[in-house]
């Protein structure tokens, strides 16, 4: 089939599963998740699941990770109080990988981190409740592929033990058991979200996504599910590769690594900065979206240091700018302004993101409301623009230029607020009289 074709009859089956605005509602106000990647992979560091995957590991090398799997200094709270302080709204946790490794005491199996590695306890109930702690929403990563399962279709990227449709009692047998776990994770965590992953080796029949949708809602009618179940999802999730421009679907989240791996490894330090998260995360709720930005944690359970800063300097910034971030919407269309801007619910509020670093000046366009008050946030500092080229009797309106002074800038991304008079009223023709 066509590119075009499956990515419309994606779009129409995503947005026909999305029909409950009012369940996404936190969702679209939350703005930032961290996605956890914690397993067995982290113990050699090598790349989760995939190592054995593309065999640069031998899969016996790879499980045995699990024997240094020791979680001893791993702190739950500190990990909740983290990501409460980085502003995000939900964390998003790895409960089994592609390697079917489970963080839970799963009964469907007994290939776990509580019965087979040295930490021998369910690390993810501690987790769980230290989230609800602080009333941040849980979601279950879930890969619904699973290589070391005897039942499952795919092992190694150049061998596979069967194909779905050729044997249909060995793939019943393997639905039976990722539903099993799926109703553990329901029952004894009630996720918030579900945040599926692996869907792409079978397709939505041969998943049952239907039904996999219909057991998690019968449960909990509120829960969200991400995009990745063959279109039986409620939003889309572009992953490293960030959106041009403004994703059609009403609801996604860009997930993104901090450095180049979902995982921890030894060998990456290549982390971004705190800037260059900021004025992401910046960019994609401009364009109505989520970043989920993610953290490896080590074997042990600690966190790297560097992830650790990356994600407290984003809750400072979060916090100097709560409100151009938190239960905004997005922002301007492209062409009125160069940078990401967002805009309070009644759009009464509109707020620029200067993501140029140093950047003293920036302008606007198109803006036809009058402007009751431009500060810069964070500040109390109020800065008058000067209009240019506004001519009298034309109803175009003219550009507005900003200058901010050094000391007002923020160290990442400063943020000017324009009280606007009235809902938000843009000029949108090409120029002329
Ligand atoms: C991909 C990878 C997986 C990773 C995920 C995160 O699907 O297969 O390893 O966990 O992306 O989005």
């Amino acid at each position: 089939m066509q590119k075009w074709i499956v990515s419309i009859l994606m779009l129409l089956s995503l947005q026909l599963h999305a029909q409950e605005p009012t369940k996404m509602q936190w969702f679209a106000d939350a703005k930032l998740g961290i996605f956890i990647h914690w397993g067995i992979y982290a113990v050699d560091g090598t790349s989760e699941s995939w190592a054995f995957y593309n065999k640069r590991v031998p899969y016996g090398t790879y499980m045995n990770q699990i024997k240094g799997f020791t979680a001893a200094n791993y702190n739950p709270t500190a990990w909740a109080n983290l990501i409460a302080a980085s502003g995000a709204k939900y964390a998003v946790i790895t409960t089994k990988h592609h390697d079917g490794v489970a963080l839970w005491n799963t009964k469907q199996n007994k290939l776990s981190i509580p019965l087979q590695s040295p930490a021998a306890k369910d690390v993810l109930a501690p987790f769980v409740s230290a989230l609800r702690q602080k009333q941040i929403k849980f979601g279950a990563y879930y890969s619904l592929l699973d290589w070391s399962h005897p039942d499952y279709t795919g092992f190694t990227k150049d061998s596979s033990r069967y194909k779905a449709a050729t044997d249909t009692i060995r793939w019943k047998r393997f639905q039976t058991f990722y539903k099993g776990q799926l109703n553990e994770l329901i029952d004894q965590y009630k996720p918030d979200l579900f945040w599926f992953d692996g869907d792409w080796e079978q397709d939505a029949n041969t998943w049952d996504a239907a039904g996999i949708r219909k057991m998690i809602l019968a449960k909990n009618p509120k829960a969200i599910l991400n995009g990745r179940l063959q279109g039986f999802g409620d939003y889309d999730t572009p992953e490293q590769n960030f959106p041009v421009s403004r994703p059609l679907q009403p609801y996604w989240e860009l997930c993104l690594t901090t450095n180049d791996n979902w995982g921890f490894r030894f060998i990456d330090s290549n982390f971004k900065t705190p800037y260059q998260i900021i004025s992401i995360f910046a960019d994609c709720i401009g364009m109505g979206g989520n970043l989920l930005l993610d953290i490896g944690p080590k074997a042990d359970g600690s966190i790297p240091k560097e992830q650790e800063n990356i994600l407290k300097e984003l809750g400072n910034w979060n916090n100097k700018h709560e409100e151009a971030v938190f239960s905004s919407i997005a922002g301007l269309p492209a062409g009125h302004f160069y940078g990401p801007s967002t805009l309070s619910k009644d759009s009464q509020n509109l707020y620029l993101f200067l993501t140029n670093t140093n950047a003293t000046a920036c302008y606007l366009k198109g803006l036809q409301n009058k402007i009751l008050k431009a500060e810069v946030l964070g500040t109390d500092q109020t800065i008058a623009p000067t209009v240019v080229g506004k001519i009298s009797w034309s109803q175009v309106p003219g550009l507005l230029y900003f200058n901010i002074p050094v000391a007002l800038q923020d160290k990442y991304v400063t943020v000017l607020k324009l009280q606007l008079e009235g809902p938000l009223k843009l000029y949108r023709g090409k120029g002329g009289l």
